[in-house]
């Protein structure tokens, strides 16, 4: 098999990097390791920037999102028993935010290529890559009995943190940047009408938690949790008492409770990898930068990632510059590590730390009070909330 573009994973960064591709008129191989089915079925992200549902809308990809995206304008944080709203639409001169799970956008992206006789390799077995170094690199895998290689003129590692594109770069090329918190999120999603129009990013002495939703009638929640937890030790119940706990008010807010169809725990961790390319190899999206949810950026990071690099591509071969290419790295990085910053800031003023003293905690609330009281502090937060500029 032979293509222009091998994309290694079908998540959002793949499969956005492939549309935008075939919209230019260049051809890609989608190679996913997982089935159609668990690809789409994967409950993630659900906070699209106003951005990203540009993009869609700009790429023919929007129309469901149209009609079952939820837009909001503004978000609470609440901490001491109240609720603070954040009016997102009126700080960034009429930016919003539309939430539309990342399961969707996958859907909506995998049946915009197939109709449009894109090629996506779904359960490819033993994914390698390989002549990173040259002009000719490959992607092989097992179908079945068979072994099939792909010969590409550029590899997209689009194959997320635990994917085989970053391992297969040489030693000594990259350098790797994180930080591991100390606290996993256990997330859920419950048949019940959500409990509040918008999102609740709730700060507590138990910890943070937070409420978002899907539609009118899934809601969306997540709780701090050690890092080691156990699903096991979370028993429906348990996990409703402490979500009322935690977003409990002054003036008795009660959070709706209903059938929990689907939970699990994930880990939190920041992390980057300079630059993000090698020889034919690009990454992009979570094999290349991993965020803490709290921003509600991962998603939307991805699809930053492919717009830039989908550009490039196309210099390349309408005009043979490889300039745009060659600066890929450099040119996502600036936005990836003001990002970066944001989701650490945003975690590190919700959550509780197992190290911290009272005179952090004060300090914790002194920061959201000025956060709520300040606006040049609230716009701050806005501005970045509904996603920095592409470029
Ligand atoms: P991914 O979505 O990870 O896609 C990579 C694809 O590559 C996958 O389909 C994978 O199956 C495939 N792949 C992996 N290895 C191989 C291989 N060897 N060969 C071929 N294919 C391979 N962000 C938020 O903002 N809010 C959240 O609540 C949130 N929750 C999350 C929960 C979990 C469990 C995880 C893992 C992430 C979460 N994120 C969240 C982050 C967000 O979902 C990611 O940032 C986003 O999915 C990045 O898209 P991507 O396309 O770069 O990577
Ligand atoms: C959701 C996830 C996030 O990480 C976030 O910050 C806000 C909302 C969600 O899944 O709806």
């Amino acid at each position: 098999m032979r293509t222009q573009i091998g994309i290694v994973g079908a998540g959002p960064a793949g499969l956005m990097l492939s549309h935008l591709l075939h919209r230019a008129g260049l051809e890609s191989v989608v190679v996913e390791n997982r089935s159609r089915q668990y690809v789409q079925e994967r409950v993630r992200a659900g906070v699209l920037e106003q951005g990203t549902v540009d993009l869609m809308n700009e790429t023919g990809v929007g129309g469901r999102l149209g009609r079952e995206g939820l837009v909001h304008r503004g978000l609470e944080l609440r901490f001491a028993g109240r609720g603070h709203r954040i009016d997102l639409f009126a700080l960034t001169g009429g930016k919003a935010i539309t939430i539309y799970g990342q399961n969707k956008v996958v859907e909506d992206l995998t049946d915009a290529r197939l109709a449009a006789g894109g090629r996506i390799v779904f359960s490819a077995e033993e994914v390698s890559v390989h002549s990173l170094d040259s002009e000719s690199p490959s992607i092989r895998f097992r179908a079945g009995a068979e072994t099939v290689e792909v010969q590409c003129d550029f590899i997209a590692g689009c194959d997320g943190f635990h994917g085989v594109c970053r391992p297969s770069v040489p030693a000594g090329v990259l350098t790797e940047f994180d930080r591991v918190y100390p606290f996993a999120w256990l997330g859920l999603l419950a048949e019940v009408e959500p409990s509040s129009e918008e999102l609740i990013y709730s700060r507590h002495e138990r910890g943070f938690a937070l409420h978002s939703m899907r539609s009118p009638d899934l809601t969306r929640l997540y709780l701090q949790v050690a890092r080691d937890e156990e699903i096991g030790n979370w028993p429906d119940e348990r996990i409703w008492d402490e979500l009322q706990r935690r977003f409990a008010t002054h003036d008795g807010f009660r959070l709706k409770r209903g059938p929990i169809v689907q939970k699990g725990i994930t880990p939190m961790h920041s992390f980057v990898v300079e630059p993000m390319q090698y020889g034919s190899l690009f990454l992009a999206g979570d094999a290349a930068h991993i965020v803490p949810p709290t921003g509600a950026k991962g998603l939307n990071l991805a699809i930053a990632d492919v717009r830039v690099l989908a550009r490039a591509f196309s210099e390349f071969y309408t005009s043979g510059s490889r300039a745009a290419l060659t600066g890929y790295s450099e040119t996502c990085l600036r936005r990836v590590w003001k990002v970066q910053r944001f989701s650490w800031w945003m975690t590190s003023m919700l959550h509780r730390f197992e190290d911290e003293n009272a005179f952090d905690q004060r300090r914790q609330l002194a920061e959201l009070e000025y956060v709520v009281g300040s606006h040049a502090a609230s716009q701050s937060l806005a501005e970045n909330y509904v996603g920095l500029p592409m470029d």
